[in-house]
């Protein structure tokens, strides 16, 4: 293709801007840093983060008490050592935060004022703003970047490609606003992009949330792991709106419950935990008395009642412009696609597999989340894994790349921005058959559709390119693990199997063809007498 390439040169380019990208590219100074984001600097998921940072700095906490309770929610799949990382290194980051002008909520005398979650066995949840936490870290951080020396700025930019030389990374291709593609040359690159919550029709994450992470790294070689674990959050606000609005678990922190549309409690009949049993739990007994033909609703009067508007003031808005006032009505809830478990695997400094690529942020799968995240880690996961990055970049001397701009480039897109039909198609079949209750059978139905979707797909690199992606790795990579364990359910295997308590990592080829994984044989040992899990199922193409 005879396209001429500008090509721009960076120490690093980092690819997205939430709370994980901006700390990591902070931290990377005095490198010269190319910050690239489709939407803006202050965009994605971690802007919408209501329940706040779980942080072990209260009296009666400490990092190990928080990294029990993170191993213990995540179904067998924690790494511990990666859970002890976050969780110490987390109470320096988020001290680092307050020293640089993050305000979080304080108690009458001034104290950091700590909120409950579910499956915490402490009060360690920070909020600012109420319900407005992941504003107020990304406006402090946000606000140092604008002023960073050595770090440029590229927003409305559409990454399409990690261009690898010699096994290693060379750069990135990026469409810029101006309709034009540049290389933007660099040793390395980190992605923080996110994840893929609108992959589902129903979820709480931002228009921007469409996995594009998670197919650049794939076709470029990398190691992902575990992307068959796709938190479900419990309750989002049932109205028509999309995304749908976050209700969130501080709401239930606080007493409020979930009934049925005749006032039974019917989670706290379900779990001792009630309402603050693992969010997984929770999700999967709404889904079920949904499915059973009843509605759901979460009743916040008695516990929150007048002080609704001042504590959780985003939900309040919302609410209100769904025309429900929750001071006076109970909300009606759905689950909904919250957060993406699994991602690009990463070392415990946020190195990827391929040589010169790391990852932090959503994005990426370090290990701290097993199969079902502890609530209100991310944030503190995204915070210390930037960290790390960054580190490790300012520490690890980059070899010279070229990144010849005369090499064949893929065909450009007419528009990168998602949305049409085929795109609603795709959202439609992951809530049905990806989804909180998965089997063989709608596994491999769905797949065979979206192998036909990802041949049909208009030429170029394109968000909806990037949900038939990850759509094709959710469901193979959930067809493969015959077993339920956390976030991943299956109907057909609805228990827990010792045989499947490993990460299932992989690597994908991607071609015109078709998004087919590689899963990488376990080492662990079968305890249980199942058949060992197969290396590589055949996906239909
Ligand atoms: O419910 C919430 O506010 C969500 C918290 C989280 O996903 O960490």
């Amino acid at each position: 293709m005879s396209e001429a390439i500008e090509r721009l040169v960076a120490d690093v380019v980092v690819v997205g801007t939430g709370v994980a990208g901006m700390t990591a590219a902070l931290g990377a100074a005095p490198l010269a840093v190319h910050l690239v984001t489709k939407t803006d600097l202050e965009s994605g998921s971690s802007l919408w983060a209501q329940g706040g940072v779980a942080v072990a700095l209260g009296h009666e906490d400490s990092p190990e008490l928080h990294a029990a309770d993170t191993v213990a929610a995540g179904a067998g799949l924690v790494d511990p050592e990666v859970a002890d990382i976050v969780t110490r290194d987390g109470v320096l980051a988020i001290r680092r935060l307050i020293e640089i002008g993050a305000e979080f909520d304080r108690g009458v005398r001034g104290e950091l004022a700590f909120g409950r979650e579910a499956a915490h066995s402490r009060r360690r949840i920070l909020h600012a703003g109420g319900d407005a936490t992941g504003a107020e870290l990304v406006r402090t951080l946000a606000l140092r970047v604008r002023a960073a020396a050595g770090l440029t700025i590229f927003d409305r930019s559409f990454a399409e490609q990690l261009v690898v030389e010699q096994g290693r990374i060379a750069g990135v291709l990026v469409r810029h606003p101006d309709g034009r593609r540049r290389l933007h040359v660099a040793p390395r690159v980190v992605l923080a992009t996110g994840g893929l919550g609108q992959l589902y029709r129903y979820t709480t994450n931002p228009r921007e949330a469409t996995g594009d992470g998670l197919l650049l790294a794939a076709a470029a070689g990398a190691r992902l792991v575990d992307v068959e674990f796709v938190q479900f959050h419990p309750t989002a606000l049932a109205v028509a709106r999309d995304p749908l609005p976050l209700l969130t678990e501080a709401l239930r922190g606080e007493g409020s419950v979930l009934v049925d549309e005749g006032g039974e409690r019917f989670v706290a009949a379900e779990h001792p935990d009630g309402e603050l049993a693992p969010r997984d739990v929770v999700a999967r007994s709404i889904w079920r008395h949904l499915a059973d033909g009843h509605r759901a609703f979460l009743d916040t009067r008695q516990a929150i009642g007048e002080r609704f508007p001042e504590r959780f003031p985003q939900v309040f808005a919302a609410c209100r412009e769904a025309g429900i006032d929750p001071r006076r009505e109970p909300l009606p809830v759905v689950p909904a696609a919250h957060f993406m478990m699994g991602g690009v695997a990463v070392d415990d400094s946020g190195g990827a597999s391929l040589p010169g690529l790391w990852a932090c942020g959503e994005v990426s799968s370090t290990g701290a989340h097993g199969a079902n995240r502890l609530a209100s880690n991310s944030l503190l996961e995204a915070l210390v894994f930037g960290a790390r990055v960054a580190a490790e970049l300012r520490s690890t001397p980059a070899p010279a790349v070229s990144a010849d701009a005369s090499l064949p480039l893929p065909p450009a897109a007419d528009d990168w921005r998602g949305g049409g039909e085929l795109h609603r198609e795709v959202r439609d079949l992951a809530w049905a058959s990806l989804g909180l209750v998965r089997d063989a059978y709608g596994l491999s139905g769905a797949l065979a559709r979206l192998a036909t979707l990802w041949r049909e797909l208009p030429a170029g690199a394109s968000e909806t390119r990037s949900l038939v992606a990850a759509a094709l790795l959710v469901g193979a990579a959930a067809r493969h693990r015959e077993e339920s364990r956390g976030a991943h359910f299956r109907s057909d295997f609805p228990a827990p199997r010792e045989a499947w308590r490993f990460r299932q990592f992989l690597t994908a080829s991607v071609d015109a063809d078709g998004v087919v994984p590689h899963f990488e044989t376990p080492a662990a040992p079968l305890a249980d007498g199942a058949p060992p899990p197969a290396a590589s199922p055949e996906v239909p193409r």
